[in-house]
């Protein structure tokens, strides 16, 4: 359309990015009319990037969209589901925060081409029995404390994989233990999918981005940044040549414990393949943590580069 009035006006088109050939939000609720939105695209030759969600979107996810396209995504589908399968019955399911309306919105500024939406019911019809579970990487850890957890992530996001069937797929590095879960089901399973993981972001006060923050009460939230300065401080000895995980834990858990209000649920140092205690300090390393802040459990991590590690063997 810009470059028809432009050379109307006898001036040269206005380069349109790619992404926003149409610039209409397409929204399917089932799994047909995500196929259908997305057969024209790709027959056209563009490449499909999609980026899994369960909504109250935020600029943690919308920097996720960013980076699809910066991976060569020229058609990028959002899902939102707020997937049961993921949560136990204690957990926060019932009240995981929603807003339809203004997710819509924020992905239509951005962009987006189409936002699947789809039900409890069409995601999994009643006679739905089948589960996927990744083992090792996905039982350390979170793993460990929420079991179940991963087998919902593994299970919706192949279903989502095998709904849309995107050339990509972004997931962000604060789950980090997710997208370890997930690149593993992608080797095992031969599923053709590129995946990328998008860096944290953070509020002003290094609070990683993450809609649970809305649960927190305004003192609740002025004591969560805790969790990142402890994670940072991880991060620091690390970097200065302590190679004791024990001396690491210790002083992250000093860090937290000094600040009332907040309790530790974990804080460590793993390695990132296997989310367990590393073997050595030769290697790429992981501090992450996980708080309660009432009824709030928050999440984070920071990744050690092992070229960031005194004496670690490059
Ligand atoms: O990270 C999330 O928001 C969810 O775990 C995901 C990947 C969308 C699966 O429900």
């Amino acid at each position: 359309m810009g470059g028809a009035r432009a050379a109307d006006s006898c001036l040269p088109p206005t380069p349109i990015p790619r992404y926003a050939r149409d610039d209409m939000l397409r929204l399917a609720r089932t799994i047909e009319e995500t196929r259908a939105a997305i057969r024209g695209p790709r027959a056209a030759g563009r490449t499909v990037g999609l980026v899994p969600t369960m909504g109250f979107l935020h600029e943690g996810h919308l920097s996720l969209i960013r980076v699809a396209r910066e991976h060569g995504a020229d058609f990028v589908a959002v899902s939102i589901f707020v997937n049961p399968l993921q949560f136990a019955p204690h957990e926060d399911f019932q009240r995981y925060p929603r807003d339809e309306e203004h997710d819509r919105k924020l992905l239509e500024r951005e962009g987006v081409d189409l936002l699947f939406l789809p039900s409890i019911d069409v995601m999994y019809p009643p006679n739905a029995t089948t589960r996927v579970t990744v083992t090792g990487v996905a039982e350390a850890l979170e793993g460990e404390r929420r079991p179940g957890h991963f087998t919902g992530v593994a299970t919706v996001v192949s279903k989502l994989f095998n709904i849309v069937q995107p050339e990509l797929a972004v997931f962000g590095r604060k789950d980090a233990q997710q997208c370890a879960v997930i690149e593993r089901m992608v080797r095992d399973l031969d599923i053709p999918i590129r995946l990328v993981f998008g860096e944290t972001i953070r509020e002003h006060d290094g609070l990683a981005m993450s809609s649970r923050n809305s649960y927190l009460m305004r003192e609740q939230r002025a004591l969560a940044p805790v969790l990142h300065r402890a994670l940072r401080a991880g991060e620091d000895a690390i970097k200065h040549g302590i190679d004791r995980v024990e001396s690491i834990e210790k002083l992250m858990h000093k860090m937290v414990a000094e600040t009332a209000g907040v309790e530790v649920d974990y804080l460590v140092v793993v390695d990132p393949l296997t989310f367990r205690t590393p073997a050595d300090f030769h290697r790429d390393l992981l501090v992450a943590g996980a708080v309660h802040i009432g009824k709030t459990r928050l999440i984070d991590n920071i990744r050690v580069a092992k070229n960031a590690i005194p004496h670690a063997h490059v």
